[in-house]
């Protein structure tokens, strides 16, 4: 694991952003994992300034909200698209994203699985929930877990403000098998959580801390979020 200690949101987004477009230079056709929240939006605002090429660039999504319709505002659909797809000069075919309206949510995952399975990603980009989640592995998720549909706890529909309190979402053997991991860290409320990632073991109770194992973890944090950590970093 390698950890970037930054002084704050503004200069983390930056060095994220350093990093993917190093990425996506040496590799035009990277398979990338993309997350929603606040924390990579700024990255994001960067990429869409960046004038890079992106017209080769294959995605995948972590994560959407069950059941929703990709017009409906809290859609991480409509996020995507908002905050950096419709800014990028993205193939739109290229760009898949769980499909939070369908009728048979348990195909909808097989067949993300497989296509993920189809198209490894190069490098997943990952935000960290308060309570330790990625994508919406809560609680108890299991290290083989897959995609599929998950109930979220109180904690995280109270957070994120939303009235679903289902979602779809990768596994974490899904995330696990990207060959590079970015995660992303900032403020206060992530102290506890990173500190159960870098300095904890393997625990269902925090499944951050399944990224543990991972060989290319990068993992980008700001001194409020690297808060608890014994270890000077
Ligand atoms: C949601 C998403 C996660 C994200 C988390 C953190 O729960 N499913 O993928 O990492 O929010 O969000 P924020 O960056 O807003 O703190």
């Amino acid at each position: 694991m390698k950890i970037i200690m930054t002084k704050n949101y503004v200069e983390l987004s930056e060095k994220a952003a350093e990093i993917l477009i190093s990425e996506i230079k040496k590799k035009p056709n990277i398979v990338v994992g993309f997350a929603t929240g606040k924390t990579p939006l700024k990255l994001y605002s960067l990429l869409a300034k960046s004038n890079l090429n992106f017209s080769k660039i294959k995605t995948f999504n972590l994560d959407e909200l069950y059941p929703i319709k990709k017009s409906d505002k809290q859609s991480y659909d409509y996020y995507m698209h908002k905050n950096l797809f419709n800014k990028i000069n993205i193939n739109p075919e290229n760009i898949n994203l769980l499909n939070g309206n369908f009728k048979n949510p348990g195909k909808e995952c097989r067949e993300y699985e497989g296509k993920i399975r189809k198209n490894p990603i190069d490098v997943q980009i990952l935000g960290l929930g308060v309570n330790g989640h990625i994508a919406f592995n809560e609680h108890g998720a299991e290290k083989t877990s897959k995609t599929r549909l998950v109930e979220l706890s109180k904690e995280t529909i109270k957070i994120n403000k939303t009235k679903n309190t289902k979602a779809l979402t990768m596994g974490i053997s899904t995330i696990l098998k990207a060959k590079k991991i970015i995660l992303l860290a900032s403020g206060k409320s992530k102290a506890e959580a990173i500190k159960h990632l870098i300095e904890g073991k393997e625990d269902e109770n925090w499944p951050v801390s399944f990224l543990r194992g991972h060989k290319n973890l990068i993992v980008v944090i700001d001194k409020e979020a690297g808060s608890l950590l014994h270890q000077k970093l």
